[in-house]
This record gives structure tokens, sequence and C-alpha cells, in this order.
């Protein structure tokens, strides 16, 4: 996520390990419910693209950067109707939707300068009165973070079993690094990932939405109730003029 391109043992790991919770579904599925135009942004593996896409909105577009992770989207999403958008996000992807959705702490992994640019870029091209849903951890989740590095081993189907090695450093006052090592055994192979994530304060992402013209609506309460991996709160914006 620091634009480093995901490798095929970090694409299975993660497809392995993120399992949202029913609560964290249900929630993106009632507010994809009240919309006809939907972009996502950041769906990754489709892991929450699946409860937008559940809802049928009319036209629902999917933007993920990362080449590794399209085939998990795609075959996650079968028998959807969906476009699927890789590269950069243009206008074209987000232009005219009512419901922009950065969902699983997604914002804290985009630099600083890359954040304001992509308030900015949502806040003028959805319609007039539309909303930018965004999902955060509260900051503490990232600092509490033991540095010690742990170690699992899983079975990733035909990588075989991958011994994963992650551990989370704090680099600067706002500023983590997470470094994630996987070793495939039967490749005989291993992959390195360093990724950047940004500590995001409730100041810092109403300070984005002030200048980006965006207006807060609600705050919706945790959808973590079913469990402790899903915590955090959505900031539902709306694009008042
Ligand atoms: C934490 S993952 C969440 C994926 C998915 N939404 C989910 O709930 O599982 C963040 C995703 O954002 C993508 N991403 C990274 N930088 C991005 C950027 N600047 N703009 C949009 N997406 C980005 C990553 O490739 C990754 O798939």
């Amino acid at each position: 996520m620091t634009g480093m391109a995901w490798g095929r043992m970090l694409a299975a790991w993660y497809d392995v390990v993120r399992q949202p919770s029913q609560a964290e579904l249900n929630y993106w599925e009632q507010a994809a419910q009240r919309h006809e135009r939907i972009v996502e942004i950041g769906a990754g593996q489709g892991h929450l693209s699946i409860a937008l896409a559940r809802a049928r909105p009319q036209v629902l577009t999917l933007f993920e950067p990362e080449l590794e992770n399209l085939p998990y989207l795609r075959r996650r999403l079968t028998g959807y109707s969906f476009e699927l958008v890789t590269g950069e996000l243009g206008q074209d992807s987000t232009r005219g939707n009512d419901l922009a959705v950065l969902g699983y702490d997604t914002l804290p992994m985009i630099q600083r300068d890359g954040q304001g640019a992509l308030f900015r870029h949502v806040a003028r091209s959805i319609r007039v009165g539309a909303r930018f849903h965004v999902h955060l951890y509260p900051p503490s989740k990232l600092m509490n973070r033991s540095p010690l590095p742990s170690l699992r081993r899983m079975n990733l189907g035909d990588l075989g079993v991958v011994e994963v090695s992650s551990k989370t450093v704090q680099h600067g006052p706002n500023m983590y690094v997470k470094r994630i090592d996987l070793r495939s055994e039967v490749l005989g192979a291993g992959e390195e990932y360093e990724f950047e994530t940004w500590v995001v304060t409730d100041e810092d992402v109403m300070e984005l939405a002030r200048q980006s013209g965006l207006t807060l609506d609600r705050l919706a309460p945790s959808y973590g109730q079913d469990g402790g991996s899903n915590l955090g709160a959505v900031y539902e914006f709306v694009r008042a003029t």
C-alpha cells in the first residue's frame, strides 16, 4: 500500500486473514441500499464490495490499484454486476456517484498528501447531495500494537504452507511501518513487504473534510459489536453544495 505491487503470497495471505464481521457487512449493505450509483475506493479483494453488490445498485464501480488482488475480487463477486477500474483513480470512476466508499481503515495507508488529494477528488466529482463514507479505526489500535514479531504458519492452497512473520514498528510521531515476510515451503521462495500506516486522528479526518468542502452528517457508531477485530467508526460525509 506504499505503491509497491502486491505479490501472489501477500494476496493469498490477506484473502485468508481478512475476515469482515457480519455487523460490518450489514452496515455496508444497508448503506448501499439507499443508493443507485456507488464507487468503492480500494476495493481490495472484494470483502466489502460483496456487501455493496448485494444491494444491487444500478452501477457499482470498484477501484483497486493492485493487480494481484483482482482475481480474488472477481471470484468473490461472481454473479454480480460491477465495473472494475485499476491504475489511476480518474474522474470517470467517481463522477456522478451518489455514494463513495473508503472502507476498512484504508485512509491511513495513503500518504498524507494523497489523503487530501483523494478527498478533494471525491468531493468535486460525486454529485451534490451524495455521500462519502470513510471507515477509520481509533489511532490507539495502531499505536498500541506490540513491536514484537508474530509468526504464523498457514495453508494457502497451491502455495502450500506459508510461514508469515509480521511486526509493526513506529517511525516518527505519526507513522508506523508494518513489515510482513512470507515464505512458501512449496515454492522455496519468499516475499517481503513494508506498509506505511499514518496515524489519522478525528481532527485529521475532519480537517480533510473541511478542506474539501464536505460536511459530516453522522458518525456511525462502531460496527464491531460482534467481535473485537472490527472496531472503528464510519464518518458519513455529504457533499452539501
Ligand atoms: C486495508 S485494504 C482494504 C481492502 C478492502 N476494502 C477490504 O475491506 O478488505 C486497502 C486497499 O486499498 C488499496 N489502496 C492502496 N492505496 C490506495 C490508493 N491510494 N487509492 C485507492 N486504493 C488504494 C490497497 O491496494 C488495498 O487493496
